[in-house]
């Protein structure tokens, strides 16, 4: 049975990869995400400047899911060096996908460039957190002109493989998608966390969060993923990086159905913690030993032949 995936001119010895965020940027912590059974990890998006972030608590597990509003918080990229150079050292064979954000288009530019130098696989442009200075503005990506504008600027700087991280939050995806690939994207990463949304300290009376509104993931999540990577399906001929709820192995074959080559790999750590990566790919084998499936890439997109 064939389970690594080709995408992008990269090899991944299997489809799962730790989504952007969740395990922070040493490059320690994300070659050990690679040595528990990581197909690919992805970076946590890395900004020009270092920033706070939001007051605690951050993140919150409620029953279906995670909400959380981190504030972008970080250090800047160009203190991030040190860091994929110690992954590259330590996990050589298992690719690693940089992440980028920007409050500005040049932001944005700029740091791709600064990624372009470092030793990752692919830039992933993260199109998909608030564009301005509070969790109530829209993100880039919900725009499909400026969606194509920073995808075509970004084009320009580097010659590693691109992938656009949208939201959805954003109406007509698969259009987005679309405008992403005809400037040049190589993959498109979907979806990042929904949201406005809240939890309610009924003791505090007051929100939960310390930005009192943050992003949902996790299980509430996936069945708009799965109805977002579905539509980019039918619009785009580049593969999707399925993103959004997949926390056991009927949620990752669903995903593979609608259409992701890759699937990323978030909430379900705080469920699962690192063994979430080897439970989900025997959960995907036993389900393609049963159903007589070969080959990973038999699985993808299927569920839009009838
Ligand atoms: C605590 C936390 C931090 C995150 N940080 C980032 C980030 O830095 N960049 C990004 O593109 N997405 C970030 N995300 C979004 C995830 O990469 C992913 O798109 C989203 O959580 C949906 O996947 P999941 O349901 O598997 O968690 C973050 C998510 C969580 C829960």
């Amino acid at each position: 049975m064939n389970f690594r995936v080709k995408c992008c001119g990269l090899q991944f010895e299997n489809p799962l990869v730790l989504a952007s965020g969740y395990l922070g940027v040493t490059g320690a912590s994300l070659a050990n995400v690679a040595k528990n059974g990581a197909g690919g990890v992805t970076s946590k998006t890395l900004f020009m400047e270092e920033r706070a972030g939001y007051p605690n608590p951050t993140s919150l597990t409620f029953p279906g899911g995670l909400i959380n509003a981190m504030g972008l918080s970080g250090e800047g990229i160009r203190n991030a060096k040190a860091e994929f150079e110690t992954y590259r050292n330590l996990a050589p064979d298992c690719p690693i996908l940089g992440s980028v954000g920007g409050k500005t288009l040049k932001e944005l530019v700029e740091c791709a460039e600064i990624m372009d130098t470092y030793p990752v696989d692919l830039i992933e442009l993260n199109l998909s957190c608030p564009s301005g200075a509070d969790e109530k503005e829209l993100p880039f990506s919900c725009d499909p002109d400026i969606t194509a504008k920073i995808t075509r600027a970004v084009r320009k700087v580097t010659r590693k493989p691109i992938s656009v991280k949208l939201s959805p939050k954003a109406y007509r995806i698969g259009e987005i998608a679309q405008r992403a690939e005809a400037e040049g994207a190589d993959a498109i990463t979907a979806v990042n966390g929904m949201g406005p949304g809240m939890l309610i300290d009924i003791r505090m009376r007051a929100p939960s969060l310390g930005n009192k509104v943050g992003d949902v993931s996790g299980q509430a999540l996936k069945p708009i993923a799965l109805g977002c990577v579905y539509e980019i399906y039918e619009h785009v001929k580049i593969p999707i990086i399925g993103t959004g709820g997949i926390v056991n192995g009927n949620d990752a074959i669903e995903m593979l159905m609608a259409g992701a080559t890759l699937l990323g790999i978030g909430s379900a750590i705080a469920y699962y913690d690192l063994k979430a990566f080897a439970m989900i790919q025997e959960k995907i084998k036993r389900f393609m030993e049963e159903e007589g499936f070969k080959d990973i890439s038999d699985l993808v997109g299927i569920a839009h032949k009838r």
